[in-house]
């Protein structure tokens, strides 16, 4: 039955596999120099970024709605206005959450599909032109 079909949040493993994909997430964007443009954009420190992409994710995935329960609707687009956002940035974001969906061993369906989810939302996040 089409009600009874996993949660892409179930078939990441729940809280704890939501947690590992922002989590490497966040460790390539600070270890990897081809995210350099996207990391300059971020705090010094990237716990609280950790975090809400945790919460974010958790209920854009189909789980507990912590991001919504914290902050509200999440107006994403608005959010990321005081970040200069061009193609350039959008790609790497895209490149770098490609590889955090690897290391979580992301089964490939439901890899492709994420992508596909994450490459229109980061689209939608351009506010620069370039
Ligand atoms: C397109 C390239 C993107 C860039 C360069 C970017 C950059 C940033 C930056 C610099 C912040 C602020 C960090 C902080 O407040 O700790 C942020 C916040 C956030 N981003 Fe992105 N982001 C991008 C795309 C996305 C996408 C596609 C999503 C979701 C799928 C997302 C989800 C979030 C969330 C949930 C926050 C926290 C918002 C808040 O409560 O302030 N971002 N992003």
């Amino acid at each position: 039955m089409e009600g009874d079909k996993p949660t892409p949040y179930a078939l990441l493993g729940g809280d704890a596999g939501v947690r590992a994909l922002a989590d490497a997430f966040y460790d390539h964007l600070a270890l990897d120099e081809a995210f350099a443009i996207v990391r300059r954009l971020y705090p010094a420190t990237l716990d609280e970024s950790r975090d809400k992409l945790y919460w974010y994710l958790s209920g854009w995935l189909g789980g507990p709605q912590h991001y919504v329960e914290r902050h509200g609707h999440p107006r994403l687009r608005a959010r990321h206005l005081p970040y200069p956002i061009a193609s350039a940035e959008r790609d790497a974001w895209l490149a770098c959450m490609g590889l955090a969906l690897d290391d979580v061993g992301a089964p490939p369906e439901l890899r492709e599909a994420l992508m596909g989810a994450f490459q229109g939302t980061a689209d939608w996040m351009r506010n620069r032109d370039g």
